[in-house]
């Protein structure tokens, strides 16, 4: 029997994972997303169009896999309707390839409107959220209030719609909180209908199918494991588990059908909201590479804030996630540099540990080790041998130190920019 193979973020998200999961499809049958939602940005590039996907997994591209949104997934049937109709003009049509689990939740349109008064409610404090209703739908599920996908098939859909929303208005009347619903629920009423064409499925026989009848399956993460809603930086964190165990309770496969796990970092780091950062840089280095690494998010547009690799975040990562391969990205934002630093401690009082501690906030100060810049073009490399020495140090640190092999080098937003070792 086959086994699950991986790939998630290590960092704060935005890592790349959208192109890695495009450009490892071919060697996998099925795709399935196992967390988050449309707070998830995931870019795509290849034969010069560009495309960004939110909800729906990063395999659809390579020719006819077959995709899945999987339980673990909080799903906005009015945003998911615009990416797969945007996606049906450019000549994809999803309503073969893609099906939707029957246990994910539903982020209802009262949900988006609880993120914005909750973090209204926060003032300065507030998380930053991308405002898609994540928290709120999460918190629903947990608290087991919430509506799933498979509730579309049921005849009294409309008046458990109506009590969730009672709900909702009492909690957003107690918040102060104004708000106009009309369009909004037309929209969602629509949508929803709209969900109907595509297959509503019990994922996890789906994937243990698969898995039985010897077919690989990908899992693709969203946010990164910094994010994570017990690993992260609580509380500026997403609302899912986005480490591997997420992909257990996400899809429904057993920890021991887990293969690869693919690990994927930038060659430095960015975050995107509020939240503890200790190897942020607020100079010209940090501008330079939010500059040439376009870091502006996917999703709501706003600046990533930019800093140095922390390894001491990145072994963490690595750790919780028992990551077997690593996937360094965006090494080219930092062709002309003539210094690389990289956090490899961090100095909290007067004690230095390599170790991520229970709170990363003003205290911490990095402890940097420095490299001499490879001062040349890597985006034009192809594979290892090509690389300059310069570069293959910095890589051969980040392996000993991690005790990972780094197996994928990508060079360039594209497809094709990607070295494989
Ligand atoms: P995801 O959320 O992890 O899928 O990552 P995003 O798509 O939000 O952000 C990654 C950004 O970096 C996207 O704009 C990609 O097109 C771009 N990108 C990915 N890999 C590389 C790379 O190796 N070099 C450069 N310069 N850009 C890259
Ligand atoms: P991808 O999959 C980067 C951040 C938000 C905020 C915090 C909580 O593209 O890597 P939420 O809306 O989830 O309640 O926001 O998490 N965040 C992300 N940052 N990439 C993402 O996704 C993110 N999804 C959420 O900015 O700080
Ligand atoms: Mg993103």
């Amino acid at each position: 029997m086959k086994k699950v193979d991986v790939i998630l973020g290590l960092q704060w998200g935005d890592e790349g994972k959208g192109k890695v999961v495009d450009v490892l499809t071919p060697r996998y049958e099925v795709v399935a997303r196992f967390q988050g939602g449309p707070n998830a940005g995931h870019t795509l590039e290849f034969n010069g169009e560009k495309y960004v996907l939110r909800s729906i997994p990063s395999g659809i591209f390579q020719g006819g896999k077959a995709n899945i949104i999987g339980n673990g997934v909080v799903l906005d049937a009015v945003l998911f309707r615009k990416e797969a109709e945007e996606l049906a003009r450019s000549g994809h049509d999803l309503t073969r390839q893609l099906s939707i689990s029957k246990k994910a939740h539903l982020i209802l349109p009262t949900h988006r409107l609880l993120d914005a008064a909750y973090e209204a409610a926060k003032g300065s404090a507030k998380i930053g959220t991308t405002g898609k209703g994540i928290g709120p739908t999460y918190t629903d599920k947990v608290s087991r209030n919430g509506m799933r996908v498979g509730d579309l098939l049921r005849a009294d859909f409309r008046a458990v719609y109506a009590a969730a929303k009672a709900r909702h208005e009492r909690i957003l009347r107690s918040l102060d909180f104004a708000y106009d619903l009309t369009e909004l629920e037309n929209e969602w009423f629509e949508a929803i209908e709209y969900l109907k064409r595509f297959r509503l499925i019990d994922s996890e026989y789906a994937v243990n199918d698969a898995l039985k009848a010897d077919k690989a399956v990908l899992a693709e993460g969203a946010q990164g494991t910094l994010l994570d809603v017990d690993f992260g930086s609580y509380p500026f964190v997403t609302s899912s588990n986005t480490v591997c165990a997420g992909v257990c309770t996400g899809l429904g496969v057993a920890p021991n059908r887990i293969g690869e796990v693919f690990g994927i970092f930038k060659a430095y780091c960015t975050r995107v909201g509020s939240g503890p950062f200790p190897t942020e840089l607020f100079d010209e280095t940090g501008a330079e590479l939010r500059r040439i690494g376009h870091e502006f998010g996917a999703v709501t547009g706003r600046e990533r804030r930019c800093g140095w690799l922390d390894l001491v975040a990145l072994k963490y990562a690595v750790m919780i996630n028992g990551v077997t391969q690593l996937i360094m990205m965006k090494s080219d934002v930092m062709n002309d540099f003539e210094t690389i630093r990289v956090a490899t401690a961090y100095r909290i009082g007067d004690r230095v540990t390599d170790e991520f501690p229970y709170s990363i906030d003003a205290d911490v100060e990095p402890v940097y080790t420095d490299f001499e810049g490879w001062r040349c073009d890597l985006r034009a490399c192809r594979t290892y041998a090509d690389f300059p020495e310069a570069f293959k140090r910095y890589v051969d640190f980040i392996e000993r130190e991690t005790g990972v092999p780094v197996k994928i080098v990508s060079v360039g937003p594209d497809r094709d920019e990607t070295v494989i070792r």
